[in-house]
């Protein structure tokens, strides 16, 4: 048996198709940690379920299509683990038991659900099960006994209070002491290690526009891992930045310039463009958006060829196939987790057959 990998975890919420935006911030990262990690990519349909319990059929296809990208993407479902959440019980039950080892100050001012209840237009709307999510969250990551989680910067507070549910249950149930060095809890004899969020590259990727809003799906200025040529440029050329000529001395800071940085990967170039672009040497946007666009599209081309594969009648039976091979691995060990974790507690009257 060779030696275990450390394990990492990460999901995302089906809602949509992937951005650029989505690949600078995790799921490059994601790719090139499979081969020296044991990775866990969790689907995370009921965090979907929390806002669209009413589109049910929905959250379903869009669970399959992002599964789609994710092996355009290149995670291999061979080498990595894909999970679907609502297939691994160990998930519901853990969250139960956190949701009591966190305050209702904790979920309810975690930053990013305190943001998302007043940009989505959720405040007075909101189920009861919604906050929910955060503490399902923690259950998610620590159920796999992680010790990284790549994560685009919005998912901080998560992980913050998935930290702070590690270091309580340890303490509580393992007696491990509250001066114990995050990094040295599993050495002191706690179940879970203190698992650490993992940036990606670039924090905020702006979307197609004059640079002041996100990329996001739901602004409508996203560039998708799905998209064609044409549209990469088409939607390449809606970037402004006010400048009226290519011999007008620029801002290499500017929203163009940020996808340089992203896109660009030849550094030497990178610096010949800003310090042409600053100087007004006859450098227009126009030029710089075909070299952008050059770049994405040979990024995206070997994700097109294979989600090609999967873009056919049985495309989607095939992908149901991987998650469910997928979810079977990991509910060994979350069903692990979940037995340690109850045993630990003096929950445990197992052992348990349900079927
Ligand atoms: N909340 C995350 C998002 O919307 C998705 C997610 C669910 C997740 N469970 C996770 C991310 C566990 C990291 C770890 O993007």
């Amino acid at each position: 048996m060779p030696a275990e990998k450390p394990r990492v975890l990460t999901g995302d919420t089906p809602t949509g198709r992937l951005h650029l935006g989505h690949w600078v911030g995790s799921v490059e990262r994601r790719v090139s940690m499979q081969a020296d990690y044991d990775c866990y990519f969790l689907l995370a349909n009921m965090h979907a379920y929390t806002t669209r319990y009413d589109k049910t059929a929905d959250i379903r296809q869009d669970t399959i299509e992002i599964v789609k990208d994710w092996l355009a993407a290149g995670i291999d479902p061979e080498q990595s683990t894909i999970v679907l959440q609502t297939e691994v019980p160990a998930i519901a039950e853990l969250t139960w038991y956190f949701a009591m080892l966190l305050s209702f100050r904790d979920v309810m001012g975690n930053p990013t659900l305190v943001h998302e209840l007043r940009t989505k237009g959720l405040e007075d709307k909101y189920s009861f099960g919604f906050p929910m999510y955060t503490v399902g969250q923690c259950a998610d990551i620590l159920a796999f006994r992680p010790v990284y989680i790549p994560v685009g910067e919005d998912q901080e507070p998560h992980i913050e209070m998935c930290r702070k549910v590690a270091r309580k249950f340890n303490q509580l149930y393992c007696n491990v002491s509250d001066r114990t060095p995050d990094q040295e809890y599993e050495k002191a004899g706690g179940l879970f290690p203190i698992p650490k969020a993992l940036l990606g590259r670039i924090a905020r990727l702006p979307g197609v526009g004059d640079g002041t809003q996100k990329m996001s799906k739901s602004l409508n200025n996203a560039i998708y891992l799905s998209d064609t040529s044409k549209d990469v440029q088409k939607k390449l050329n809606k970037i402004t930045t006010g400048r009226q000529s290519a011999t007008e001395p620029g801002d290499a800071t500017n929203v163009l310039f940020k996808f340089v940085e992203a896109f660009i990967p030849d550094l030497a170039r990178v610096a010949e463009l800003k310090d042409r672009y600053t100087r007004g040497d006859n450098m227009g946007d126009g030029h710089i958006k075909q070299e952008l666009a050059e770049q994405i599209n040979m990024l995206l081309e070997p994700m097109r060829q294979r989600r090609a594969e999967f873009e056919t009648p049985s495309g989607d039976e095939a992908i149901i196939a991987i998650i469910r091979a997928g979810t079977k691995r990991a509910n060994l060990i979350a069903e692990e987790t979940l037995y340690l974790a109850k045993r630990a507690m003096h929950m445990d009257f197992g052992p348990r057959t349900l079927r």
